[in-house]
Formats: C-alpha cells, structure tokens, sequence
C-alpha cells in the first residue's frame, strides 16, 4: 500500500484507493505531486510552492484559476436551488446560457444540447448525426469518419472515431463502420511552422477516398477537431478544413468539429469555427464553457438538424436522449459567469494579442538537444522531443517533472509536451515558461 504521510488523514490515506485517470499509477505514487489550492496563474503544491500552470489545468481554466466571479455565482446558485431536472422541465437560465453561447458561434449554429463532459458532447453529435439522417429518410447513413490522431474522449463513440492508438488497444472492436482519414502532420514538409502549415491541404483529398470505398450515402459524418490538441497540437493546414467542408457538402455529409479545446478563446477568437470562418453542422464545447470550475459540456448545432429532429405528434420526445446533470443549474451558473468574464476582460481578443508573443517565445526553443519539431496556433503550442532510444515518454517525463519542480506546470504526452496557458497570462510569464522549458530540456540528457 503506498501513502502520502503528510496528509492531514494520512491513516486512512491509501493512494491506491483512487484509481487516477490517464496516470502511471505506480510511478506516480512513489512520489505524489499534490496540488492543494489555485489562483489566478497558479497552483499551490502541498509542500507550498506556487506552480505557474502552464496548461490552464488541462486545457480548460480559461479565464485562470479560482475567479471570484464564478466562484459567487456558483455558491449563490447551490443556496437557491441545488438541483434541477432538464427533462420535461425547465430552468430559465439554461435557455440564457444556450443563447449567449450561440451567438458566439458562426452561422446558424443556433440550438444547443447539454452534457457534462468533452467525451459525452462527442458521443451525442454521433448520436443526433444519427438520429438526424434517419428523421430525414435517410437511415442508411451510419458511417462515421474519424481521423488517426484524432482525440475524442473516452466513451465508445469518441474512442472509436478516435486516433490515438494507445487509447483504443486495450479496448476490442469498438463502434462498427469506423474509418479514419489519415492524419495531417509530416514534419519532412512542415516541422517549426508557425501558425497554420503552407502544406497539406489536399491531405483532405483523403475524404474522397473514403466516400470512394464506403459510397458516400452510408456516411453520417466526419469528425475532427479544427486543431488536433492531446495528440500534441496539429494547425491544420491553410485550405485543408476548407476542403473537409466542401467534401462533405458534396455528399450531404454532416462535418462535426471537436471544439473541447479550442473553443472559448484558445485561438484568439471565440470558436475554430469563427477563426477558420468555416461552419460545421454540430460543435462540441466543454472545458472553458465553465471555466472548468463545474463539469459541463455541450453540443451546438445548425438550425436545419434541430428542426428535422421537430417530427411526429408535439408530445412526443424528439430526442431520446440526455443525461440527469444536462444543463445543471451550478454549471449553467458558473458558464454564465464565465461568458461575463470572457466579454469584460476581453479574453478572446487578449488571446489573438498575445499569441505572435507565445509564438516568438516557444520557437527560440528550435535548436536545443533533442528538439525535432515546434507548432503553434493562438494559445496552444507543442514541441516535440526525440524520444530516447528503447524508452519512449521518458525524456518527456523528465522534462515534465524538472519544470514541475522548478515552477512550471505543463502537459506532456509520450515525448511531446504541450502548452495552454490562461488566456490571462502574462508576457513575463510566457518568458518563464520558456526559459524554465528550455532550462530543463537542457538538463535531461
Ligand atoms: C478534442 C477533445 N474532445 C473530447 C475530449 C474529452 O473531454 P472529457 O475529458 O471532458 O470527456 C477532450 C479532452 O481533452 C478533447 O480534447
């Protein structure tokens, strides 16, 4: 049994009653790093140092850590009414949240659905894609399109339709009638790119040949996300999204985007799709929707899918589908205290000033022992170490750790590690970042 002794109930503090998510459990257990309270850029660690979070938590603490603003909505919210169902009923709010959320968003992406988490919004756009094709007599449609390297959460939906292959191994056959687009990085063409690479757009000439092999009647729809995250930050290339739309247009394909990531703000504009100015049929969002302070997510979809789902006799439910904390009154609390914080302090914008800075800062890295690649697109960045011969992750894990220890927090994911700051960062904090990164590639071998 391994414990942490300096907790305050160390005695009945058995590490391996929690099963950690995505950890190396036996590692991370002989030598914890607990964290014990946020603020702002910040976590503090249990032996009471301040860690600058470079990674917005994982990827979702937007606006920084532990805003007063939300923090009050939300415990005004918990003493007015802790709970309350989103089937059959209502709560005005909801409807608030899903308006302001859409006029956010390009186009007619009008009509929102709650969920909880990035990896059930994924799993509802598979279903409404679904449900969509079928209410329009075309039932035939149930093919989706993923993309190697994708990241799609972790049910059964967003695994199958997802690329990253260590996440899917241990998991048998998955969802059926699964294809996957190949994906979009190849450093011989495009290592240290800043922003969008030139090459690559007709790498969505891919889709062709999987609307060729399958007939492009049975395919639901395509799923991506507009910058790849976890795998390690992949800009799409200039016109290959562009591309992506027209194909699936063509075909009456419906073209979703994972926004988990690079909604709210991450790329210097409110969603992908308002920075790219191209409009999917459905978005998911999670992660900055609340700030990450509540579980929540949601599905955003054009006008058309909505109405074609409005069938059959008004009481009957369209949709047969939902989950007990959809639109749960504390995290429709904190989002619209989050969305209030984006407008007033300007948060997206701030994003897109800052990132020609972010961008100069991670690619003064380019040159130092064993980095093979750097990308970059608003506020999210990558560099890509060579993994040491027969002990793959390892360097990363390294160089993870010595940033840890010398006050910076960051992703990494095998030898690649990533960056998200808040959108609050500051310039000098962009400069401590990097030099720490760069310190400590340095300092592993
Ligand atoms: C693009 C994308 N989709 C889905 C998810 C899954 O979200 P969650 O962990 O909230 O289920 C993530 C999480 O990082 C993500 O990045």
């Amino acid at each position: 049994m391994s414990t942490v002794t300096s907790l305050a109930h160390a005695d009945t503090n058995d590490l391996d009653a929690f099963f950690m998510p995505f950890t190396a459990n036996r590692q991370f257990k002989k030598a914890p790093r607990m964290l014990v309270g946020a603020e702002g850029m910040h976590y503090i660690t249990m032996d009471g140092r301040r860690v600058l979070d470079a990674a917005a938590g994982m990827w979702c603490v937007n606006a920084g850590h532990c805003r007063e603003q939300i923090v009050q909505a939300v415990q005004r919210q918990a003493a007015t009414m802790d709970y309350s169902p989103a089937f059959q009923m209502g709560n005005p709010a909801a409807f608030e949240l899903a308006s302001r959320i859409a006029a956010l968003a390009p186009g007619d992406l009008d009509t929102l659905f709650y969920a909880n988490s990035g990896s059930e919004a994924v799993d509802t756009t598979l279903k409404i894609a679904l449900a969509y094709h079928r209410a329009r007599g075309q039932g035939e449609r149930t093919r989706f399109i993923g993309r190697e390297r994708g990241y799609h959460g972790v049910g059964f939906g967003g695994t199958s339709v997802g690329g990253m292959k260590n996440n899917r191994k241990a998991f048998g056959s998955l969802l059926p009638g699964v294809d996957h687009l190949r994906h979009t990085h190849d450093p011989k063409e495009m290592a240290f790119s800043r922003g969008q690479p030139e090459w690559g757009a007709h790498l969505a000439e891919d889709l062709v040949r999987l609307c060729e092999l399958h007939d492009p009647s049975t395919i639901a729809a395509v799923i991506v996300e507009p910058v790849a995250g976890s795998t390690g930050v992949l800009p799409p290339p200039k016109g290959y999204l562009e591309r992506l739309r027209e194909i699936c247009d063509q075909h009456g394909i419906l073209l979703i985007f994972d926004e988990v990531i690079t909604g709210f703000g991450r790329l210097g504009a409110s969603f992908a799709a308002e920075k790219f100015g191209i409009v999917p049929d459905m978005m998911t969002m999670a992660k900055g929707m609340t700030n990450a302070m509540v579980p929540a997510s949601a599905v955003l979809m054009r006008r058309g899918i909505y109405d074609a789902l409005m069938q059959g006799p008004e009481w009957m439910i369209e949709l047969a589908h939902g989950y007990t904390y959809s639109a749960h009154p504390l995290a429709v609390a904190a989002g619209l205290a989050t969305l209030d914080i984006y407008r007033d302090e300007g948060l997206f914008e701030r994003a897109a000033a800052l990132s020609p800075k972010f961008e100069d800062a991670i690619h003064s890295l380019k040159g130092l022992p064993h980095v093979t690649d750097i990308r970059n697109l608003g506020l999210m960045a990558a560099i890509d170490l060579e993994p040491r011969p027969g002990q793959p992750s390892a360097r990363g894990y390294e160089v993870f750790l010595e940033c840890y220890q010398q006050g910076v927090y960051l992703r990494y994911t095998a030898d690649t590690l990533a960056f998200s700051p808040p959108l609050i960062v500051e310039e000098s904090q962009i400069d401590q970042i990097f030099d720490t990164v760069g310190k400590a590639i340095r300092a592993v071998a």
